[in-house]
């Protein structure tokens, strides 16, 4: 059992508090740093997990009135969260987990021209949680487990997580295990043990014997995007055996992106070479799984849009590199050092 915790910025008020949960029997303590209502307006939750000095202040607090464990809970509420997850570290935090919820304005009411829900004609933001915020929660996570000063911190990994593949996919990206809070409460607690015994099928599977045999796989995989290979070029195929005609690639890349795709008189639809930028937005949109695929164009093959010829495996350039970086020259590119 972890008690959660949310308690003022002061030393007596925390010691106080950690003497009661240490007699419950407690396993660990988890700081709420997160909250982003009621609690924030009285100096506690994101108010505190938004300055990084009051976190690493309150870490060590709690590191010197108790033995427990101590997870640091981190708003998402903050331009770079690794600053907050340091500061845990420094602090002495045995582990940081990611993320409360995010501030948010769900609806407005169109009629009372109030935002919802409304408390007596008046609303406030709420904290955004469930599915759309786990693509968030994964890019932080992701940045707290690759950032050589936070690197190897625990991380327990909240946001959106609804079935086992979501925890999976956290897990690969370095934390260390999962929480769940949206899909509990709005399927119940058997939620759990259903991803459990999905995570576990899985990796039977895959040969894991344990969680540490994929945790963290794919985080050197996460990169910087000037690091990327920009000779890495593909464009759409139309498999015109699947096509069904309905024109939704069409107007996605007419309208939207870079007018890549001809429709002929009797609709059938081609990818015009010499304008796809590999976008991708046409295979999102088309109704028909595995009807458009990028097909990677092999070295020594020319980018018809470009007139650029594919480079060898081994000469592949990045930002850094290529001639497209208006920079020129790489030392004097912003991302000099990253
Ligand atoms: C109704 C509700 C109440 C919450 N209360 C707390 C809380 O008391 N302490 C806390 O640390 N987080 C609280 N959270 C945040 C969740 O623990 C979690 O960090 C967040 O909702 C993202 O995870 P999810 O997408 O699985 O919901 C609450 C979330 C919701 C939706
Ligand atoms: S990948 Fe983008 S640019 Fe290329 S055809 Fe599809 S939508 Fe058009
Ligand atoms: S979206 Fe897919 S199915 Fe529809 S016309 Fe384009 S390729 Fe064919």
């Amino acid at each position: 059992m972890v008690v959660s915790l949310m308690v003022p910025l002061d030393e007596d008020a925390w010691r106080k508090i950690l003497d009661r949960v240490g007699e419950t029997g407690a396993d660990g303590v988890e700081l709420n740093f997160g909250c982003p209502h009621g609690m924030a307006e009285r100096g506690m939750g994101s108010a505190v997990g938004q300055v990084p000095e009051y976190v690493g202040q309150i870490t060590q607090w709690v590191k010197k009135h108790s033995d427990l464990p101590c997870i640091v809970k981190l708003t998402p509420n903050i331009t770079d969260i690794r600053q907050p997850a340091l500061a845990a570290k420094q602090g002495g935090a045995d582990a940081v987990s990611m993320i409360n919820t995010i501030n948010s304005i769900t609806s407005v009411n169109l009629d009372a021209m109030c935002p919802e829900p409304m408390i007596d004609g008046l609303g406030t933001h709420g904290g955004y949680c469930g599915p759309a915020v786990k693509p968030i929660a994964m890019n932080m996570v992701a940045e707290v487990a690759r950032w050589e000063k936070t690197a190897g911190i625990p991380i327990s990994a909240i946001g959106g997580i609804s079935t086992w593949r979501d925890a999976a996919e956290f897990m690969a990206l370095g934390a260390g295990n999962a929480q769940v809070c949206t899909a509990a409460m709005t399927y119940g607690f058997r939620i759990v043990k259903e991803m459990c015994s999905g995570m576990s099928q899985w990796m039977d599977e895959k040969g894991y014997t344990k969680t540490s045999d994929f945790i963290g796989m794919a985080t050197p995989r996460v990169t910087d995007w000037q690091h990327l290979n920009l000779d890495y070029v593909t464009k759409a195929e139309i498999d015109q055996d699947l096509c069904i005609s309905c024109g939704r690639c069409f107007a996605a890349c007419e309208d939207t992106s870079h007018q890549a795709i001809a429709m002929s008189e009797d609709r059938t639809f081609t990818v015009k070479d010499d304008e796809c930028v590999a976008c991708n937005l046409c295979v999102n949109v088309c109704p028909v799984e595995g009807c458009i695929t990028m097909r990677r164009l092999e070295p020594g093959e020319t980018d018809l849009r470009t007139g650029m010829t594919i480079p060898a495996e081994d000469d592949k350039r990045t930002w850094l590199e290529h001639p497209n970086n208006p920079m020129g020259d790489p030392l004097t590119c912003i991302s000099r050092g990253q």
